[in-house]
């Protein structure tokens, strides 16, 4: 595996993750780690798009737990159905929130964040697993096409902890 990722910062947002994507894939291919590949994938995203915060929690029980991340210290708890991160674990959809001030119970972890996107991850039973959630500190800067690709990198997981179980 390379351990550089190659990013055009002059492409568009669809050709940088036309780009990552498949480094994605290969960055966590062949290893079993799920700590160490979250940490990579939020590394790469960062890396890519410069997002405030970007990160996952997982299912433990009946609560989110902070996981691996890249950005500001964050709430490390979040229980079922609570903010954005709950209700895409409970509504088990992905969740595009351009103004966070719209959202009733988002959870404020950061003062300077405006836009969130939270992508559920499932295992192979269709259960949720985590959740990987995107924060921006600009309001027009996530989008349908941030949710549709970051829904394959969440795929991508999914692939990479069935190709393990089998
Ligand atoms: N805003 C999220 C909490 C997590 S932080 O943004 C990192 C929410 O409402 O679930």
């Amino acid at each position: 595996m390379s351990e550089e990722l190659n990013i055009d910062f002059q492409a568009t947002k669809k050709e940088k993750y036309e780009s990552l994507l498949p480094q994605i894939a290969s960055l966590i291919e062949g290893e079993t780690n799920l700590i160490a590949n979250l940490a990579n994938i939020s590394a790469a995203l960062h890396q890519a798009f410069g997002w405030w915060w970007v990160g996952f929690y997982w299912v433990q029980n009946d609560e989110l737990v902070l996981a691996p991340f890249q950005g500001p210290i964050a709430c490390t708890r979040i229980g079922f159905g609570k903010g954005v991160c709950g209700t895409a674990w409970k509504e088990q959809k992905s969740q595009l929130v351009p103004n966070i001030n719209a959202f009733a119970g988002h959870i404020a972890c950061s003062s300077l964040s405006v836009s969130e996107i939270v992508i559920p991850i499932f295992d192979l039973h269709q259960n949720v697993i985590a959740v990987l959630d995107v924060d921006s500190e600009q309001s027009d800067l996530l989008d349908e096409m941030d949710v549709y690709y970051l829904e394959k990198v969440s795929e991508i997981i999914t692939t990479n902890i069935t190709k393990h179980k089998a």
